[in-house]
Parts: structure tokens; sequence; C-alpha cells
């Protein structure tokens, strides 16, 4: 059965970023019932931020006393990986930027350790939903993809694609039709791509 690993960046829950991903896995779903689908909300984890005690280029894993260890296995048994973050001065939010940061116990892993947490020769999916307050505005989005770049090229999964959505502060996005089929659609193409990739 293929997985689908969720993650919701934002705190709020059911607002843009959620009815966006939720419309988008609807849009997988459309495509293929053989699937699992988990969502983790980054608020709840309460990943704390990585300290640099670098504990995990001696030992495996990390040694933070919460449930990181887990999602860097869920990761790992993952077929595609959605993240979503709210723009927060335009940046991801700072939940799941911390859950980011951990990884640096995968780096560590594969660079120091030379024992990958994570399968490097799984094919993995990922996706990125985004949105913003503002209207668009120069290098409003610019600073997310390089650090989700970073994120899939540390759990060795292929970049696929993004929806970003601006100007929410205006209209909310569960009031925006367009948006929400343009999200179903994004789930679908997503899906019909996963599938010929093989
Ligand atoms: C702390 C904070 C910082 C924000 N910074 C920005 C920003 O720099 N640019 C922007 O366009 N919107 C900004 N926003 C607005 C959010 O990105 C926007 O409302 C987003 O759609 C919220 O997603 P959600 O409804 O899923 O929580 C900010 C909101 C908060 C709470």
């Amino acid at each position: 059965m293929l997985k689908i690993l969720a993650i919701m960046g934002s705190p709020r829950k059911g607002k843009n970023n959620e009815v966006l991903l939720d419309n988008m896995l609807q849009g997988i779903q459309d495509v293929s019932q053989l699937i699992e689908i988990e969502k983790i909300y980054a608020a709840d984890v309460g990943a704390v931020p990585c300290s640099a005690c670098d504990a995990c280029t001696k030992r495996l894993g990390c040694i933070k006393n919460d449930s990181i260890n887990d999602i860097f296995e869920k990761y790992n048994s993952a077929d595609i990986i959605i993240l979503t973050s709210p723009i927060y001065f335009n940046s991801i939010s700072a939940q799941l930027k911390a859950l980011i940061d951990r990884n640096q116990a995968i780096w560590s892993s594969k660079y120091a350790l030379k024992k990958s947490l994570i399968n490097r020769d799984k094919k993995r999916f990922g996706y990125v939903i985004c949105t913003a307050g503002a209207v668009d505005q120069p290098f409003g989005l610019s600073a997310v993809v390089p650090i989700m770049d970073l994120f899939f090229k540390s759990i060795n999964t292929e970049y696929i694609g993004n929806l970003f959505v601006t100007n929410l502060d205006e209209v909310p996005v569960y009031l925006n039709e367009e948006k929400l089929k343009e999200a179903r659609t994004a789930g679908k193409k997503l899906m019909e791509e996963y599938n010929a990739s093989f």
C-alpha cells in the first residue's frame, strides 16, 4: 500500500494550509484508494530546536527526548511526503523549521557515521504547499524553495512541485473554489506522476 505522509506546518488547524492539503489529498484519493495517509501536525510534535550537541555524529539518531526518531522512520517508509507551511516573515513557520533542522541527525548518520537512517534507494516524491497573507511580494516566497529542497535532499526524496497561494489575508482559501480545485488537480497530477515513474 502506498504511504503518504503529510506534515502540517501551520499551527492553525482547519485554516488555509490544512484546507489546501485536504483538497490535495482528495485529488490523490480520486486517482487511487490504495493509499495510507498519515497527517502530522508540526505544532503537536513539539520538536525542540536542534542544539548542535553533536551527539548524532557519535551515536545513530537524535538523543533528544521527543518523538523525532519515530518521525525519521516515517520519512523513511513514506512514498510521498507533502509539507505545508504558512509564510512567517518571508520564511516557513518556526514549528516546521524546528522539525526540519532536526534532520541534522540524518545528515550525521550518512556523513559522520556512514550508516544512513534513510534508505537512499527507495523512491520518494516530495511536494510543498505554502500560503501567504500578502499579495505577491518581491522575495515573499523565495526562501521556501531552498529550505524545502535541502529537507527533501536530506531524506533522499525527489522534490516534485509546489502549490503556492498568496493574498489570503484578503480572502481565506476555503472561499476560493478555484484554488481548492487547483489543489485537487495538483494531488491528481502528483499521483499520476508517481504512478508513471515506475
Ligand atoms: C507570525 C506571522 C508572520 C506572518 N508573516 C507573513 C509574511 O511575511 N508574508 C505574508 O505574506 N504573510 C505573512 N503572514 C500571514 C500568513 O502567511 C497567512 O495568513 C497564511 O495563509 C496562514 O496560513 P494558515 O491559515 O494555514 O495558518 C504571517 C502570519 C503570522 C501569524
